[in-house]
């Protein structure tokens, strides 16, 4: 659902929005940044967004505000309503044809599909591959985060999305292709390498047979990001000549009440 602001000719000015991500986390969407728009719509837009995601019995509010235009107004108007930031996050944005393949790569891959795994098993190896992501959204219950790798409504999803990778016979990392066919809008809904296989740079190994994924279900841009804290990952990203696209403040609101 959504709400847009108008000007007398009828073209839209702002646009607020709520969306379901996955579990019970839903996501505030926007356009109209840098309108000139009084910042009373944009106040009463998201009011609207808390009580419809209060109707839907939502655990969480999540909005990624870009830097720029009357961001620095909303972030005011965002912790008047409680949401906290989390972490500021860096995204690019890349022409899947402008990125590398992976010949000469040391990893070999197999999906969960082949490999015949319950969403048990892909949820333990999660639970391995995500220490140490400062960007860690699983919030304890990997089983939940991991239903949008399976059953997502608009981007490819199942077992043949979550990909393994082995070095010899051992487990060392994990990536989730998904793709939007309708457009070939793509991302890795996760990557990372296993604790026992870091610091031998194998993050872009992992990255590159991602982007292979992606470009074998037919995607076509590469939208992927991570926590500026995320040292390894931007590093990564830069390795792989990722292009950057924009710089947002994650900011959330947990309307779960505590029980003592
Ligand atoms: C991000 C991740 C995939 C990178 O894996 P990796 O390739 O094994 O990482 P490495 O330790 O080899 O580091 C990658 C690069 O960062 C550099 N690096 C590591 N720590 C650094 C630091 N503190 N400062 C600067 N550079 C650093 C390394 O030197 C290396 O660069 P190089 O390949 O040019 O030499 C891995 O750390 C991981 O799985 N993290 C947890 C999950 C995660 O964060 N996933 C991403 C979610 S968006």
């Amino acid at each position: 659902m959504f709400w847009n602001h108008v000007d007398s000719q009828g073209t839209e000015l702002c646009c607020v929005g709520l969306k379901p991500l996955w579990a019970d986390i839903y996501g505030i969407t926007y356009r109209g940044l840098e309108a000139h728009v009084p910042m009373e719509v944009w106040r009463t837009f998201l009011n609207h967004a808390l009580t419809a995601a209060t109707e839907q019995k939502a655990g969480k509010v999540m909005m990624r505000l870009e830097q720029k235009g009357l961001a620095p107004q909303i972030a005011v108007e965002l912790k008047r309503l409680g949401f906290v930031h989390k972490l500021e996050r860096v995204e690019f944005k890349t022409p899947l044809a402008d990125l590398q393949g992976e010949e000469g790569t040391p990893l070999t891959w197999k999906t969960a599909a082949e490999l015949k795994w319950s969403d048990r098993q892909i949820a333990d190896l999660l639970l391995k591959v995500v220490e140490g992501d400062p960007e860690d959204d699983l919030d304890g219950d990997p089983i939940k985060y991991i239903q949008d790798w399976l059953n997502d409504p608009e981007l490819t999803c199942g077992l043949d999305c979550v990909h393994v990778g082995f070095m010899k016979d051992k487990i060392a990392a994990l990536v989730v292709p998904q793709v939007d066919l309708k457009n070939g809008w793509s991302r890795l809904a996760y990557m990372g390498v296993h604790p026992d296989f870091r610091g031998l740079s194998l993050g872009r190994w992992v990255h590159r047979h991602g982007f292979a994924a992606l470009r074998e279900q037919g995607g076509t841009s590469y939208h992927g990001g991570t926590s500026s804290l995320n040292v390894r990952m931007r590093r990564t990203f830069e390795a792989s000549r990722c292009v950057p696209y924009r710089t947002l403040d994650e900011w959330e609101l947990s309307l779960t009440q505590e029980k003592l």
